[in-house]
């Protein structure tokens, strides 16, 4: 497995490997959830590529760089396992040199939701995944369903600026409980781990609201609210049940819907979802 730090020794690394080769994109502090991308990477490649860049510009000024979870020797282990071919693990200064001064703005996808309430978030992602995009020059390209969002907006930026790249999203990996895992659960603390379920029991709550029959959108909010409230230590964002594809809030589910939310526990933002159709 080769390290390589630098975009000109990427491009001089890969042309030795065969095609086709797979990109799984992170930002470090690997668990179960990333090895189910690099494991599905590997299954369709003849190379795979992971990357680990904590990306600043993602970041918003109150929120968590500084105190983001590290840990490259371990990660480094980690991927070795899974028979890894190249890390690309670059530098903020390489990605960012002084001077940078070009940001992409994906549209309406990337305005609802988790970009309401991270102004600048999906710029920093789409900014950075299309400079990924384009040093790597995947053929596919693997994302979590535990960032739905961040899915669509890809998608769109992969679509519109002809990046190339197929798109596979793979299901979220939980722990046995049902916590959907994620670097920052690393923050929680035992308790914080146990109040963090009441998101899932919100999901699971839909779901079941769904299987009986119900469509209609408000009361499902509402219901998941009263539950997600019910939880002392919850701080709660946003609760949404939107359309699948463009993310517009319904009222009556009757398409595929993205149920989703995000809610503080103590200080330690999380996000989950479930995708609801017939
Ligand atoms: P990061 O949070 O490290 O996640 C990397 C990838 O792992 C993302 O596609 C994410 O959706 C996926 N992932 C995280 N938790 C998961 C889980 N429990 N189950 C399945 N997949 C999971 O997402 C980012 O990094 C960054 O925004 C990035 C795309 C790398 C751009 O900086």
């Amino acid at each position: 497995m080769k390290v390589i730090k630098t975009v000109a020794d990427f491009w001089a690394a890969q042309r030795g490997y065969p095609r086709p080769l797979g990109l799984v994109p992170t930002m470090g502090y690997l668990h179960e959830g990333h090895l189910s991308l690099v494991r599905r990477c590997w299954e369709d490649n003849s190379t795979a590529v992971a990357s680990i860049f904590v990306n600043p510009t993602q970041f918003g000024p109150s929120e968590d760089l500084s105190t983001y979870p590290r840990d490259m020797e371990g990660d480094l282990a980690k991927l070795e396992a899974e028979g890894v071919d190249l890390i690309f693990a670059p530098d903020a200064s390489e990605m960012y040199p002084d001077g940078f001064d070009t940001t992409i703005d994906v549209g309406s996808i990337a305005q609802r939701l988790e970009g309401e309430h991270r102004p600048g978030h999906f710029q920093g992602v789409a900014t950075v995944v299309c400079k990924l995009l384009t040093i790597v020059r995947p053929d596919n390209v693997y994302f979590g369903q535990k960032d739905a969002q961040q899915c669509l907006v890809i998608k769109r930026l992969n679509a519109d600026l002809d990046l190339g790249a197929e798109v596979v999203v793979m299901p979220t990996v939980r722990d046995p409980n049902g916590l959907a895992l994620s670097s920052r659960n690393a923050y929680l603390s035992d308790e914080d781990r146990e109040a963090a379920l009441s998101l899932h029991r919100a999901l699971k709550l839909a779901e079941s609201r769904y299987e009986d029959g119900v469509r209609d959108a408000t009361m499902m909010r509402r219901e998941m609210l009263a539950l997600l409230e019910s939880e002392p230590s919850a701080s709660i964002e946003y609760v949404s049940v939107a359309d699948a594809e463009t993310l517009v809030e319904l009222n009556s589910i009757e398409r595929p819907a993205l149920v989703s939310m995000a809610v503080r526990i103590g200080k330690v933002r999380l996000i989950d979802n479930i995708v609801l159709e017939s």
